[in-house]
């Protein structure tokens, strides 16, 4: 939206979140206000709300309906982890997490997971910066979470369903390949190329995943596809990362499998995410709360700040976000940021935001 300044502005809303939340979301705010001054021309409006763990633990319920209008309202939202293992319903799942109020509830569809090798890391393997540049996009929408707070059962037993609609995953292939066709291809071989992974060789469900795949896969003659099923697919994201470009599965699949790529580019501290609908989206580490490292100034604030990067993105700022990217970049190459074999940056998570934040400030 323009001002009578002439300045863009953003209405953002704000989470902090639980445990780590605070702490990262202060460093990505630090540097979204060093891509601000950098790069001008616009403003983040920010509008703070309150969600998760604390919040049920006090009034017992995880979002507000007011914070939720607000958050509808917004151009988009900034979110730190929420939820703590030890604040749960009575049904015995966490309260705190707000996947379900916030993906149903903005129907935001497509969970973006980029997965990328950044330089001065220090992999699980041996490859170099640039050599794991994929896209995980996650259904979010359905699948087995669509059973969340459903589950069926008794003292004896308790199920799950797990749905697969056609409608869900016509959206959600159509997002992996548009998104293939903006991308450079796998850095093996510079082809685009949308792999599905399910495991069809077992549900029914996750066969009709991958006829539905195939059928939205027709469209898009340009983009090669691929199959797997979810397990040669851990081993596979393992062994050859680089063969990678996009790849699409169900909500489940694509949480842990996720995490498993994480793990091989420095851990889930480095990675991102986007939660994006038809005109909805909101940022957030692909991570947890992590109470085991809260309030100790060890947590890795990256994957916060390149979530704030993607919505610098999505709201139209290319140049900040590319600025944000960037720094992320040069500070890990210089050594301005170090981050340690067990994710936790060399300094403390506010070093490691202040160097981001001076790196943008240099570019
Ligand atoms: P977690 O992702 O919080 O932590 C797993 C491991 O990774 C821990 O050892 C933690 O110290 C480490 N870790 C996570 N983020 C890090 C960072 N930025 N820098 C350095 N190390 C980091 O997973 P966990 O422990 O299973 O879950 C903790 C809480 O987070 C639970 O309440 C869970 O439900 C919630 N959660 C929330 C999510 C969200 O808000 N989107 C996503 C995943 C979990
Ligand atoms: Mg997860």
């Amino acid at each position: 939206m323009a001002r009578a300044d002439g300045q863009r502005t953003h209405r953002v809303a704000l989470i902090e979140g639980d445990g780590i939340g605070p702490e990262l979301v202060a460093g990505a705010l630090a540097v979204l206000e060093a891509a601000q001054a950098r790069v001008g021309g616009f403003r983040v409006e920010l509008e703070r709300l309150e969600g998760g763990a604390g919040l049920y633990r006090r009034e017992g319920r995880n979002l507000s309906e007011q914070s939720l209008q607000t958050v509808r309202e917004s151009d988009a939202l900034l979110k730190g982890p929420t939820g703590l293992p030890d604040v749960r319903r009575p049904d015995g799942t966490e309260a705190g997490s707000l996947g379900g109020v916030l993906r149903t509830g903005l129907d935001v569809y497509a969970n973006v997971r980029p997965v990328k090798l950044l330089p001065g890391v220090e992999s699980a393997l041996k490859l170099r910066p640039g050599d794991v540049d994929y896209v995980i996009v996650r259904e979010n929408t359905e699948g087995l979470y669509l059973s969340r707070g459903k589950g069926v059962g008794n003292e004896q037993a308790m199920a799950d369903t797990l749905m697969v609609t056609r409608t869900g995953t016509e959206r959600v292939a159509r997002f992996a390949f548009d998104l293939a066709r903006k991308r450079s291809g796998a850095p093996s071989d510079g082809v685009r190329r949308v792999t599905c992974v399910d495991k069809s060789n077992v549900l029914a469900s996750y066969a009709f995943f991958r006829r539905v795949f195939d059928e939205v896969g027709e469209e898009y003659p340009d983009v090669e596809k691929q199959h797997l099923y979810g397990d040669a697919a851990a081993q596979a994201l393992v062994m050859r990362p680089s063969t990678f470009d996009v790849l699409v599965m169900e909500n489940f699949l694509g949480d842990v499998l996720s995490d498993l790529g994480g793990g091989t580019v420095g851990g889930i501290g480095l990675c991102p995410s986007a939660n994006a609908g038809d005109g909805r989206a909101y940022f957030e580490p692909i991570h947890g709360s992590a109470p085991d490292i809260a309030g100790q100034d060890r947590a890795n604030p990256i994957s916060q700040i390149l979530a704030t990067a993607m919505m610098l993105d999505y709201l139209g700022e290319a140049e900040a976000s590319e600025a944000v990217w960037r720094a992320v970049w040069r500070a890990l190459e210089t050594g301005a940021l170090r981050i340690g074999a067990n994710g936790q940056p060399d300094g403390g998570t506010r070093r490691a935001a202040q160097a981001v934040a001076e790196a943008v400030g240099a570019a």
